[in-house]
């Protein structure tokens, strides 16, 4: 048989721990390899760089980035442009759009080039130029739009080495986790983690080549750019 591995970056996370859970009650790969801070920096490429490095003997199969930061103890969301600081955007596109970026030189070569592979990269339908129709959230929206810029271009240089390999930004849906706590509104049905995993990891398991360099909400329906 056969050893295959998933390797889930931001798996001290709420999403990501539960994607790991779920992936080892299903079983159907070896081994799940969890990435999180202190080692693991998405801020930092050597720790990226030496997380693909110590991977262990096994096919690489599935790779989901669920890293990402929408507010942390000095800085969050910004309602208006006068909230703009630039050191809060750094910090925003360091964690949501360059650490994914490095995620992908360090670990998209290390896929197979024969059979199926994915890597999803949690997006945030916010993200979506097309679907913004509330404005605020200037970071973490251009974060996740240049996210998903990343994945397609990603997902076109990989066409050209693993023909069935997948490169995909999806949108959890709103999950009841540390990121979103600060934002829940009574009246909204937040999914929990483990929903959530669920519905994540069916949608890889659905999709399919042509479907590379996507973005997808947690029901698979494709978001607009
Ligand atoms: N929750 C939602 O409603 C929602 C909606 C849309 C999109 N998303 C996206 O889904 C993903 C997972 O979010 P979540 O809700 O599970 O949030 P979370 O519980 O806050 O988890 C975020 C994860 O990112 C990690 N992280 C932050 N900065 C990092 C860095 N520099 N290097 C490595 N890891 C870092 C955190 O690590 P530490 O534990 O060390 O802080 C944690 O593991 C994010 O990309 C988020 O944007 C979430």
């Amino acid at each position: 048989m056969v050893r295959t591995l998933a390797v889930v970056a931001g798996a001290s996370g709420g999403i990501g721990r539960a994607v790991c859970e779920r992936l080892e009650r299903d079983g159907s790969i070896s081994e799940v390899i969890r990435l999180a801070r202190p080692a693991f920096d998405l801020s930092d490429e050597a720790s990226v760089a030496r997380a693909a490095a110590a991977l262990p003997t096994g096919e690489l199969r599935l790779v989901v980035n669920a890293a990402g930061l929408l507010h942390d103890d000095t800085g969050g969301p910004e309602k208006s442009l006068r909230h703009l600081d630039p050191a809060f955007l750094a910090r925003t596109f360091a964690v949501n759009t360059i650490g994914p970026a490095l995620l992908m030189k360090h670990f998209l070569p290390r896929l197979p080039r024969q059979g199926r592979a994915v890597f999803a990269c949690l997006s945030a339908r916010v993200g979506s130029i097309g679907d913004n129709r509330l404005g605020g959230w200037y970071g973490y929206r251009a974060s996740k739009a240049a996210l998903n810029q990343l994945v397609r271009t990603a997902a076109i240089e990989l066409a050209r080495t693993h023909p069935e390999a997948l490169c995909v930004a999806l949108h959890p849906g709103t999950v009841a986790t540390r990121l979103s706590a600060p934002f829940a509104r009574a009246d909204q049905a937040l999914l929990s983690p483990d929903e959530a995993a669920t519905h994540l990891l069916a949608v890889v398991q659905e999709l399919g080549p042509d479907d590379s360099g996507g973005f997808f909400d947690w029901r698979g329906a494709p978001v607009p750019w």
